[in-house]
């Protein structure tokens, strides 16, 4: 693997995945066209991403089948397909065939994914499913898990060739100490995933501030998928030259 000399370690690049979900919920507060997630995709490429990640909810409340056909016609990069257990988007992720996909935890009612699966809670279900990806042509099956050693390899042993690790207590903690314990516990559990023969993926509310420490702390990790610091970013940083246009309109 590529490597930099980073503070005299050598460590590995990091790929980052960015996940445009929220684009389309901008989208569809307004049930509009626009902003378009597979243009958004588009845009992340051309920047550099080194690839896409979506979550087909149950509900469609912001990524729709429409976008997930798009994304594999037109996504060059890695396209990470998030999806729970339900048979039809199974069904759909199958048909589809990204080049990984990332089964997570679905709740009707959070506002976003809350944490990792229960993977052994989950056995029954994830032994429907998680062959059924690879017979699809899936190369890559994560699970998306708390860094709970128990949880990774229970995520080895139904089959998952990957674990995307849960980083949300992580970006939530309040105090140095808080992050930093956070930090070792995500470091602890992408050791166990190692060990496992996992490859390790993270993400839930990285950010801007935060991603230093965990990079600095968390070993073995190939791949983060961020999405809602940078859809956020893009809005603010984009405003001053949306609004320069809409001004060239109005003042014409
Ligand atoms: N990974 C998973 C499994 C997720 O559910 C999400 C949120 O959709 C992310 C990563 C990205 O999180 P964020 O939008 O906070 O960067």
């Amino acid at each position: 693997m590529f490597v930099i000399l980073h503070a005299y370690r050598l460590v590995p690049v990091i790929r980052l995945l960015i996940n445009v979900d929220h684009v389309g919920t901008l989208r569809n507060a307004r049930k509009e066209t626009f902003p378009d997630p597979v243009h958004a995709a588009a845009i992340c490429e051309h920047a550099g991403a080194d690839g896409i990640v979506f979550h087909l909810r149950e509900d469609r409340r912001h990524i729709t089948e429409r976008d997930v056909r798009l994304f594999r016609e037109t996504v060059k990069g890695k396209l990470d397909f998030e999806l729970s257990t339900d048979p039809e988007v199974v069904d759909i992720c199958c048909d589809v065939a990204p080049d990984l996909a990332t089964l997570v935890p679905e709740r009707r009612e959070e506002v976003t994914t809350e944490g990792g699966l229960d993977v052994m809670a989950n056995r029954k279900h994830l032994d429907r499913v998680v062959p059924r990806l690879y017979d699809a042509g899936i190369e890559q099956v994560a699970l998306f898990v708390d860094p709970v050693p128990e949880q990774i390899r229970a995520a080895a042993d139904a089959g998952a060739n990957t674990v995307e690790l849960h980083t949300g207590d992580y970006a939530n903690a309040t105090t140095d100490a808080d992050l930093r314990t956070e930090a070792e516990r995500l470091a602890e559990g992408a050791r166990a995933a190692h060990d496992a023969g996992l490859r390790v993926h993270a993400g839930h509310g990285l950010d801007y501030n935060n991603f230093a420490l965990f990079r600095d702390t968390v070993p073995h990790v190939a791949e983060v998928s961020i999405g809602f610091a940078v859809i956020s970013r893009a809005v603010l940083t984009g405003m001053d030259q949306a609004v320069r246009d809409m001004l060239a309109v109005v003042k014409a």
